[in-house]
């Protein structure tokens, strides 16, 4: 096999790293229905998104899974012949990026990148010695992750990264509880909301899309989203969006078509036909 990367051409050292979590799928089972999933919302963003380079993953809370959602996209855009892939664990507070795709050995991070001027991001990011994925950990949890969130070298970095890496998938914090996700937005090309299925309260969901500007929107992954039918899916679902953009903030709320001051005729709004689609009218 050719590779066009010089970075990703040599693998990372094997005694960095152990087993992945068999959560992740679309590593570990590639062939697999959930794994299919993701290849949706991959091509959703080749397609749909062409210019999305940095895409945050996000959600309402702890726990809606975020992280899942990120090494899943960020593995199966990695299938892609020479793909140059890296993820970054932007949640500072609760970093698990670098333990859940098993690196092992305690390494430096993106803390360390941003605070640290003498460190590169080639010599701090790690290379997967068997996937086309590059991680950069976080490198050490901090209580208070403002400083590193807003300062303008992570601006600097992710720009960096953008010329090296096809797609840079941001692991982040939850919208609900702290200020953090808010801090990242403005690096953000684009945002994958990631909703527990039967879980993320809607108010709450809608809050965290509030937080966001629509026109990055990429799509709403339900995670956890249990078989109807056997057309709906088990595992993960992939509602996507490609309106919206342009309308007000809370468009998804509206259900009538009045965000955009526009329609005539009643629409629902694209939270709620999501929401109907994967999980019927039984979500509050
Ligand atoms: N679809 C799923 N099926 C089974 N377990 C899952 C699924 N999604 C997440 N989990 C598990 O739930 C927990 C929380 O997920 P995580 O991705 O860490 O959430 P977050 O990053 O939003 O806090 C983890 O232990 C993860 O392995
Ligand atoms: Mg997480």
């Amino acid at each position: 096999m050719t590779h066009t990367m010089t970075q990703l051409s040599t693998a990372g050292d094997q005694r960095e790293w152990r087993r992945m979590d068999e959560h992740l799928v679309s590593l570990v089972d590639a062939t697999s229905y959930e794994a299919d999933q993701y290849r949706t919302l991959r091509h959703a963003l080749e397609r749909t998104h062409a210019t999305k380079k940095v895409i945050a993953v996000t959600s309402a809370l702890p726990g809606d899974g975020k992280t899942t959602t990120a090494i899943n996209l960020a593995g199966v855009l990695a299938q892609a012949p020479d793909a140059r892939i890296l993820i970054v664990d932007l949640d500072l507070r609760t970093p698990a990026v670098g333990d859940r795709v098993g690196l092992i050995a305690p390494s430096p991070g993106l803390v360390d990148l941003v605070f640290d001027p003498a460190l590169t991001l080639d010599g701090v990011v790690r290379r997967h010695p068997q996937f086309r994925l590059a991680v950069l950990p976080a490198g050490r949890a901090l209580t208070v992750p403002y400083e590193v969130l807003k300062s303008p070298r992570l601006g600097e970095l992710l720009q960096l990264a953008t010329r090296q890496y096809d797609y840079v998938i941001l692991d982040t914090p939850p919208l609900a509880a702290v200020q953090d996700a808010r801090l990242i937005a403005d690096w953000v090309d684009g945002f994958v909301m990631v909703v527990a299925a039967h879980r993320t309260p809607r108010g709450l969901l809608e809050d965290a899309l509030n937080v966001m500007d629509p026109a990055k929107l990429i799509g709403l992954v339900f995670n956890g989203a249990e078989r109807r039918r056997s057309d709906y899916y088990h595992g993960y679902y992939y509602y996507g969006s490609s309106q919206g953009g342009r309308r007000a903030t809370g468009w998804w709320r509206t259900g009538n078509g009045r965000g955009n001051g526009n329609d005539h005729a009643p629409q629902p709004s694209v939270l709620n036909k999501a929401v109907h689609a994967v999980l019927g009218s039984r979500w509050r």
